[in-house]
Order: structure tokens, then C-alpha cells, then sequence
């Protein structure tokens, strides 16, 4: 019991780092959450900050998601992996410390699967880059690789492991969730495309 709430406490406090506002905070001086899409990740980060702060919230995020998972896997093994996966998410979209309005989770999930099974996040990253490079969304490419993780998971994960299946779906509900706003402005075409600036 004890090992369970570290492993829930310690990765929801490490996905409490949110990459993209302290950057914002500490080399620009703003609230990334009050410019762009107002979503405190990589993706607005490149979009108000530019290409460096970009991808080094991205960087970040991605390595949040390896530790929290790395650190339940040293607590509580494999289960603790998959609830340290799931809490550094839940902590990066809901900061206590932001007063729960974070991001949403994709940088982060990714570090959690290429934790958990490399080969499903590579397969994933590759078609949601697809997917981005193509229509210039970063919101489709994401709700797309997020969505298809179950599954791609199922095939290359053998034999077929029911947790590693159901953190996985929870991760794409939790993201699909996330970007409601999105789904919205994409079915009206106005949905933000990659480089473009939004004040
Ligand atoms: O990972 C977040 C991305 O899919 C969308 O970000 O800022 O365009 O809402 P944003």
C-alpha cells in the first residue's frame, strides 16, 4: 500500500513539471497558457516561443513520462510502471500546483510507451509525424497515434498483456478528452496548422 501511493504521488508531482510554462515563465516572463491555443504543452510552446522552447518542452515532457514510469517499475515493478504511466499523465493535464489546467498528455504519454514497449510508441510517433507532415495538424496527428496505441499495441506486444492494453486505452480516452477544442476547430476547419501564429 505504501509502495502504491508513492508510485501515485511521486509521478503525479513529476507530471506537475509542466515543461511549456516554466520555460514560458522563465525565458519569456509569460503565462504560455494565456497565448496561442492556451494549452500548456510543446505544441503551443513551438507555436508562441518558437522552434527551441518548442522542442525542449517536447523533450522534456517526452522524459517525464519515461521517469514516472521508470520510477514505478523500481517501486512496484511492471504494475507500477503502468500506474506510474497513468499519473504522470493525469498530473501533466491536471497540475495541482497550475491549478489543474495543464496539457494534454501526448509528449508525456509517448515517454510512458516507449517505457513501457518502444516499438509501439516508434510505430505510433512515425504514423501520427505522418499524419502532421500531411495536413499540417498537430492535434489530428496526435488524437490519430493516441487512439491507434490500443491497438497497435495489441499486435506488437505479444503475447497479449490485458494491463499493458488497458492503460493504453485509458491514455488515448484521456487524450482524445484533452482535445475536445480541437475536434471542434478541426470539424470547422479552423483548427490551428503547424507554424502558424496565433496571438
Ligand atoms: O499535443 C497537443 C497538440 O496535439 C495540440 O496542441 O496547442 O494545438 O492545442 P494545441
Amino acid at each position: 500500500m505504501k509502495q502504491l501511493l508513492m508510485v501515485v504521488s511521486i509521478s503525479y508531482l513529476i507530471g506537475n513539471f509542466s515543461s511549456a510554462y516554466i520555460l514560458g515563465k522563465i525565458l519569456r516572463k509569460v503565462d504560455i497558457r494565456e497565448h496561442g491555443s492556451g494549452n500548456a504543452g510543446a505544441t503551443n510552446a513551438l507555436r508562441t516561443f518558437g522552434k527551441r522552447i518548442g522542442a525542449l518542452a517536447f523533450i522534456l515532457d517526452v522524459t517525464k513520462g519515461i521517469l514516472a514510469t521508470f520510477v514505478g517499475y523500481k517501486l512496484m515493478g511492471y504494475n507500477g510502471s503502468l500506474l506510474g504511466g497513468i499519473f504522470v499523465v493525469l498530473g501533466h493535464n491536471w497540475p495541482i500546483f497550475l491549478n489543474f489546467k495543464g496539457g494534454k498528455g501526448i509528449a508525456t504519454s509517448l515517454g510512458v510507451i516507449f517505457f513501457l514497449h518502444w516499438p509501439t510508441g516508434i510505430i505510433c510517433i512515425l504514423i501520427g509525424a505522418f499524419i502532421i507532415y500531411k495536413t499540417r495538424y498537430v492535434s489530428l496527428g496526435s488524437i490519430v497515434a493516441a487512439a491507434i496505441t490500443p491497438i497497435i499495441g495489441s499486435i506488437v506486444n505479444r503475447p497479449f498483456n490485458r494491463e499493458f492494453f488497458l492503460t493504453t486505452l485509458f491514455l488515448a480516452i484521456l487524450a482524445i478528452f484533452r482535445h475536445r477544442a480541437n475536434i471542434e476547430r478541426l470539424a470547422k476547419g479552423k483548427e490551428y496548422k503547424l507554424g502558424e501564429k496565433v496571438e
